[in-house]
């Protein structure tokens, strides 16, 4: 599969009469698989791969899922400033204001990186994505912005992200080893040479070898032992805690960078949200769905109201932390169920949040009266009936005078009174999200080692750095996916110069795929048996074949036909080839 070279670097560097840098005549001549290897094809392992192949390198991306995307399917926007967007709507922005909203919001985010950020998003990040056919069509305003910067795709970030996935299939020099997972890190006098590999599917084992490694791996949100071990030290650990982030989010680029003495920073910074419900469908009860209900009172263990719902996030967010156990109640009545939503899988529509959550008595109690709505919850009656009498008092007084939600300062509209039956109450759980620290890195994001100096041929980028301190304590909006992008350019930029030396930056850069080539094989197909055999092989549940489960199973619920998405080109089966991918990958966002 791959094609066998010397050491590239040492070649080239011969070739340019480049010896003074050292150690290359000592290094025996090693047979690489690439010049650089990506670990995580989530976006900004991508996005390094995309701009390592650029500027001449040849790539191996190994992803342990069965797809490309990572977090990114799931999320929603970019923070990117003094963009064409922001001027066609007459908005000022600027690095400076930016810079200025980054830290107010963050509090100590790190400097040098928050400026270049700031200074770069619009080249580095917009400009980059635009060219690689992404369309920027939305801007939200958020409470992070004194400007409105956070810009959206039409549909989601997955939309951001299928274009890099698409760019980086079409690119001969990248090549994807798919459903395989990194397991370890050789290093071979003083630098990286390679890593070690396991097939999800059949445990076949592996050694890849390249001078340069990228990690991107993502954060560590599913790995709630390490989320509890790494608490923050001014808060206690809440007993029960649910994974708001996706499985594969289980910190290995921490334990793969370890062994080398790796350093590592702000770990125990996390975004925490405060509205996780158990999600039915998970049977182990670990996974979390985000709740979320603006015509709801937040009530507490003891049935009282303990903070301003409407308050930003970071701040309602330690005041749950705060609480003694750390769960809460949303309490609504009729009209208010109306306005619930639940995010964070790929079955949740209106029907199934109707029927499979709010129909569903475990997780959402109803009443015709407070005090039974109490009863059922597990509540005080007479104190919940408190709470809600006294919050529908301040709701006609206008004024909320035990925590401001109502009144003046009010961001939201105004919230109704509650006292329309059925009355409803469900319990949250504070849920984890993404992570603010990770491996530390320089700013040509190479890992940096015990006492500041780097780790010679280990690059870091994306939320396996925490994105690089750019969000101080707090997560912001949007500044994940474009730090992101950001780290896995740069990440990318630094992987190939190193193997490449000189010749990286003067090699010809592919051009932008804005424009998709045109391929075969997009024409429905009529299937017979096909679809006879997909419960037998779901009930098989194989190893290695998560996202086929999970996918296969919701559309066989929906009662998809196959050739929705499976095409002449790519019949129900393993997608193998380049061209099947790129057909598979038209179908992404009919879930996501
Ligand atoms: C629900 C949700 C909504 C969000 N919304 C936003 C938003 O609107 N804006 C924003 O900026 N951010 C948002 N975020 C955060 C953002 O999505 C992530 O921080 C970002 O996508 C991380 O990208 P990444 O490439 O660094 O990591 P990931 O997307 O986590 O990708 C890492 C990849 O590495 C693979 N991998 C891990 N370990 C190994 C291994 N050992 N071997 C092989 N492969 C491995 C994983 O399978 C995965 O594909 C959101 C996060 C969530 C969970
Ligand atoms: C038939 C529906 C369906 C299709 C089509 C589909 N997915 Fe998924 N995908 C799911 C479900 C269900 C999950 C589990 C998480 C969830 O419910 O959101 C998931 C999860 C994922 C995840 C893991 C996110 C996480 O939680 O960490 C990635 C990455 C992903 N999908 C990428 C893709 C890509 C890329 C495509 C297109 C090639 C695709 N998916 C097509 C249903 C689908
Ligand atoms: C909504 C889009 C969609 C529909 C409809 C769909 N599939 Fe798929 N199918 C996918 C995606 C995406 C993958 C890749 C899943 C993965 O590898 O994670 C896939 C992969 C597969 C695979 C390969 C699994 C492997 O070994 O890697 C089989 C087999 C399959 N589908 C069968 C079917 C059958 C049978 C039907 C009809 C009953 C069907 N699919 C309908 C999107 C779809």
């Amino acid at each position: 599969m791959f094609r066998v070279r010397k050491t590239d670097g040492c070649r080239l560097l011969a070739t340019l009469a480049l010896l003074a840098l050292a150690g290359c005549e000592s290094a025996p001549p090693q047979a690489t698989d690439a010049d650089v290897i990506i670990v995580g094809a989530g976006i900004a392992g991508i996005a390094a791969a995309l701009e390592a192949e650029s500027l001449g390198a040849r790539v191996l991306v190994i992803e342990a899922n069965s797809v490309a995307g990572g977090h990114a399917v799931k999320a929603d926007g970019f923070a990117l400033v003094d963009t064409p967007l922001q001027r066609a709507k007459g908005l000022r922005d600027s690095p400076d204001i930016a810079y200025r909203d980054f830290v107010a919001w963050g509090e100590d985010p790190d400097p040098g990186w928050t400026q270049r950020y700031a200074g770069e998003s619009r080249t580095e990040v917009h400009d980059w994505l635009t060219a690689l056919g992404v369309r920027f069509t939305t801007l939200a305003d958020t409470a992070q912005d004194t400007v409105p910067r956070l810009h959206q795709t039409r549909g989601g970030a997955v939309n951001a992200v299928v274009p890099l996935i698409r760019a980086a299939l079409q690119r001969e020099r990248i090549d994807f080893l798919w459903n395989t997972e990194v397991t370890g890190i050789l290093r071979r006098e003083g630098r990286m040479a390679g890593v070690y590999t396991r097939r999800t599917r059949n445990d076949g084992q592996r050694l890849y070898r390249a001078p340069a490694i990228v990690l991107a791996t993502g954060g560590f949100g599913a790995n709630l032992g390490l989320v509890r071990q790494h608490w923050r030290a001014d808060l206690p650990v809440p007993a029960r805690l649910l994974a708001g982030a996706g499985s594969f989010a289980t910190g290995s680029g921490l334990a793969l960078a370890e062994p080398f003495g790796a350093a590592v920073t702000r770990l125990d910074r996390q975004v925490t949200v405060v509205g996780g419900l158990p999600d039915p469908r998970n049977p182990d009860g670990e996974r979390g769905l985000l709740v979320q209900n603006p015509a709801a009172i937040w009530v507490d263990a003891t049935g009282r109201r303990f903070t301003n719902e409407a308050a930003p996030g970071r701040v309602t967010e330690r005041a749950v932390l705060a609480l003694s156990p750390a769960t809460l109640w949303l309490v609504f009545d009729a009209a208010g169920a109306r306005k619930l939503t639940v995010d964070g899988a790929a079955w949740l529509t209106p029907a199934t949040v109707r029927r499979d959550i709010l129909g569903n008595a475990t997780l959402v109690k109803s009443a015709t009266t407070i005090e039974a709505l109490a009863e059922s919850a597990g509540l005080p009656a007479a104190t919940l009936a408190d709470t809600v009498e006294r919050f529908n008092r301040f709701v006609e007084l206008g004024m909320d005078t035990d925590f401001g939600r109502i009144g003046p300062g009010m961001t939201e509209p105004p919230p109704a009174r509650l006292r329309q039956p059925p009355f409803y109450a469900v319990q949250l759980y504070p849920m984890t999200r993404a992570n603010l620290g990770g491996l530390a890195i320089d700013a040509e994001a190479r890992v940096l080692g015990g006492a500041s100096q780097v780790l010679h041929g280990l690059f870091a980028a994306g939320e396996a750095t925490g994105v690089a301190g750019i969000n101080g304590s707090h997560g912001g909006s949007g500044t994940f996916l474009g730090p992101a992008v950001l780290t896995g350019r740069v990440a990318g930029r630094g992987a190939a110069r190193l193997v490449l030396g000189e010749a990286a930056a003067t090699a010809p850069a592919s051009p932008p795929d804005a424009t998709e080539r045109p391929r075969p094989g997009t024409a429905p197909v009529t299937l017979r048996r096909e679809s006879g055999d997909l419960p037998a092989l779901l009930a098989a549940a194989r190893p290695g074949y998560w996202h086929f489960n999970v996918s296969h199973a919701l559309l066989v619920e929906r009662g998809q036909a196959c050739a929705d998405c499976h095409r002449s080109g790519w019949p129900p089966s393993p997608a193998i080839t380049r061209e099947q991918r790129l057909v598979q990958l038209d179908s992404c966002t009919r879930c996501h």
